[in-house]
């Protein structure tokens, strides 16, 4: 299937390894042109090397401001405004309610919910004046049901799935779709970093398996191309079943 994705301009956060970096590799092979994101120049150069993206940028989203001045040279990296914007970031750091300080609040806060809002503020009006334009949040199945020990991740997250849906109707009539992508247990960086052996992770995964991350970029391509136009307001899990409920 031609997801119509030819020459879309893209950016992806976060995206010099796992998830984003499988989502751009997804885009590029749609033949979008895309920019990416990541702290660590060598690295995110090196990512935007080898998927043949157009652009890898050098930026820490935890640093107030950085995502609206991302989204500015990605536009201007890229020749005109963007169709596509993939929010992402590092995951917060782990603990329980009372390891969590007001300081790892607010830092969890920037990176995981204003990196976003920036970004998508500053990308937003030119999808709409196109009258065209995807916007994805990658969040985690946490927003849906929290994961033990990851108190920041839960009780943030969540709220990103009401930013979601009262986001996708003020800019549907604009031909602009936002959508949240729920990843759950994937095998990356992160997941190793977790110390959790692989093996006690999928007891609790219906498909007894580490989702690949590509599972997930093919995933925000579909929902990233025309096709998926009437797709909105929507959080989509790619959990292999881990998420019980209705
Ligand atoms: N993997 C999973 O199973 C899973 C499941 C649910 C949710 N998630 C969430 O999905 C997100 C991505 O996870 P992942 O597994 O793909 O992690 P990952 O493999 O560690 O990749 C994270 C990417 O984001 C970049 N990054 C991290 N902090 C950044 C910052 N402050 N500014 C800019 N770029 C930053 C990293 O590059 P630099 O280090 O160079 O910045 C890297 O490219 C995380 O929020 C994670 O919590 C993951």
């Amino acid at each position: 299937m031609d997801l119509g994705l030819r020459d879309r301009r893209a950016l992806v956060l976060g995206a010099s390894s796992g998830l984003g970096r499988a989502v751009a590799a997804a885009l590029v092979a749609e033949g979008a042109r895309v920019a990416i994101c990541a702290r660590n120049k060598a690295r995110v150069e090196a990512a935007a090397r080898e998927l043949g993206a157009h652009v890898g940028l050098a930026v820490d989203l935890s640093v107030p401001g950085a995502a609206t001045t991302l989204v500015e040279t990605a536009v201007q990296r890229l020749g005109g405004g963007l169709d596509i914007l993939v929010t992402n970031t590092g995951g917060p750091p782990k603990g329980q309610f009372p390891d969590i300080t007001t300081g790892m609040w607010h830092e969890g806060f920037q990176s995981l919910w204003l990196s976003a809002v920036d970004a998508i503020r500053a990308a937003l009006p030119g999808m709409r004046e196109r009258r065209w334009g995807r916007v994805l949040l990658i969040t985690s199945t946490a927003a849906k049901e929290p994961i033990p020990g990851l108190t920041v991740s839960n009780g943030l997250r969540a709220g990103l799935l009401g930013l979601v849906k009262s986001m996708a109707p003020e800019v549907a009539e604009d031909g602009v779709t936002v959508n949240a992508l729920l990843p759950g247990y994937t095998a990356t960086e992160r997941i190793a970093e977790l110390g959790i052996p692989e093996e006690t992770l999928a007891e609790h995964i219906p498909a007894r398996r580490l989702g690949r991350p590509e599972e997930l970029g093919a995933m925000a391509a579909f929902l990233a191309s025309e096709q998926a136009g009437y797709v909105t307001g929507q959080a989509i899990a790619v959990d292999g079943g881990f998420i019980r409920g209705l």
